[in-house]
């Protein structure tokens, strides 16, 4: 029933990182649904996450997974704190395996930009809706005791104890998500949690070991990637997220030479792959601000991964298959990371394969579906309809 021999493409080509096979470069990139209780789990994830592993995605990352019930931005968060935490999330990895994609999580911490309100509900600091709700905010925690804006919560400043045992916790948190069944995890280190308010000199005022130059900015999040990489098993790769600047655009703040910098770290304590994101430092989310182009953030990957030898995946508008293919084929970041688009169609990879002709006989596709695809494709040829 074959029609035309597939098309070559890098976008569709594997890769192997530590013991794990990409089966293309098409990666679902972490995005918060808000839709946990208590950080927990439940059939609004499996089917949510399902879909991507079915829409034919290499990788499939949960959005951020609070290593502390203090560290999720809203009272949805998914959290990744406890044993429950993982036996909830246990359905949605073997789905995500069963259907050819590696589950992935993002481990994460909110940090000063914790204790908000879900997008829709306001997307602000948390106000008298939440409580007739029965959410209330909660106390956060910052390198420095500096609100993200007039009028948000103020954070206490992080003793050198307690910066420690929030590193244990995201060491503890691998550790969940290895039993939970993931095989990539992600540290959050990017949009201005906390994470990157250590690396921020606009966020990080600290003058102790944890602050002041770039080394010490450096430190917490160097750290972490050490104590989680020596919980995470060594054949599961371990990718961190940056922002590559702190403000696209911007000539202050964290900058791209500090990224690169960053990175190169960040290899020699085991990070596989820099996740090349941008800004966040102020304000909230990030994909809802800002005029930018088509794959603005190819510049960041391009560059951190040449000059730091680093293996890169890139994120931020990239909408087309062609534009994805692109992007690998020319060598500016070895993985795509697709948002927004894959929430408007699911099945992007899917999708994309057949448009590059990867797959003109929908075999990628679920057996399921595969099947009456081939078969309807001649009958619309015939119609004129494809
Ligand atoms: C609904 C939504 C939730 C998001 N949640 C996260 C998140 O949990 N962690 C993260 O690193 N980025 C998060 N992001 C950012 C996306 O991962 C992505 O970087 C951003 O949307 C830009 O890519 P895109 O243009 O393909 O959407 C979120 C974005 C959206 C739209």
């Amino acid at each position: 029933m074959a029609e035309s021999a597939p098309a070559k493409s890098i976008l569709f080509s594997p890769i192997t990182l530590r013991g794990a096979t990409f089966r293309n470069r098409v990666v679902i990139s972490p995005m918060c649904t808000y839709s946990a209780e208590d950080g927990i789990a439940s059939d609004w994830h499996l089917a949510h996450l399902g879909q991507f592993a079915m829409g034919g995605a290499a990788a499939v990352f949960t959005e951020a997974a609070a290593v502390e019930p203090r560290g999720r931005i809203t009272h949805g968060d998914l959290g990744i704190w406890s044993a429950d935490h993982a036996a909830a999330l246990k359905p949605v990895t073997s789905f995500i395996s069963r259907h050819g994609a590696l589950p992935a999580i993002q481990i994460a911490h909110a940090g000063r930009k914790a204790s908000m309100q879900r997008p829709w509900q306001g997307n602000g600091p948390m106000d008298h809706s939440d409580a007739a709700r029965g959410e209330m905010p909660w106390e956060i925690v910052a390198p420095s005791a500096e609100a993200v804006r007039d009028g948000w919560l103020v954070p206490s400043e992080l003793s050198v104890s307690e910066i420690h045992a929030i590193q244990d916790r995201f060491a503890t948190a691998a550790g969940h998500a290895h039993d939970a069944g993931f095989e990539v995890l992600e540290i959050h280190s990017a949009h201005g949690y906390l994470s990157h308010s250590f690396l921020s000199p606009t966020s990080n005022l600290r003058n102790d070991a944890y602050g002041g130059d770039r080394a010490g900015r450096m430190r917490f999040a160097l750290e972490t990637a050490e104590k989680v990489r020596s919980v995470w098993p060594d054949d599961k790769p371990l990718f961190v997220r940056i922002s590559s600047v702190d403000s696209d655009g911007a000539t202050e703040g964290w900058q791209l030479e500090d990224s690169v910098a960053l990175a190169g770290e960040l290899k020699a304590r085991g990070v596989d792959v820099i996740d090349c994101s941008s800004s966040g430092i102020s304000g909230t989310a990030t994909a809802a601000q800002g005029k930018q182009p088509l794959g603005f953030r190819t510049a960041y990957s391009s560059r951190i991964g040449e000059d730091a030898d680093v293996t890169t995946m890139v994120v931020g508008l990239v909408l087309h298959a062609e534009q994805a293919e692109k992007i690998v084929a020319n060598g500016l970041a070895d993985l795509v990371a697709i948002g927004r688009e894959a929430l408007f169609d699911p099945y992007w990879a899917n999708h994309a394969a057949h448009k590059l002709g990867v797959d003109p006989d929908f075999v990628g596709w679920p057996e399921q579906y595969g099947w009456w695809l081939e078969r309807r494709a001649p009958l619309l040829r015939d119609i004129g309809e494809a």
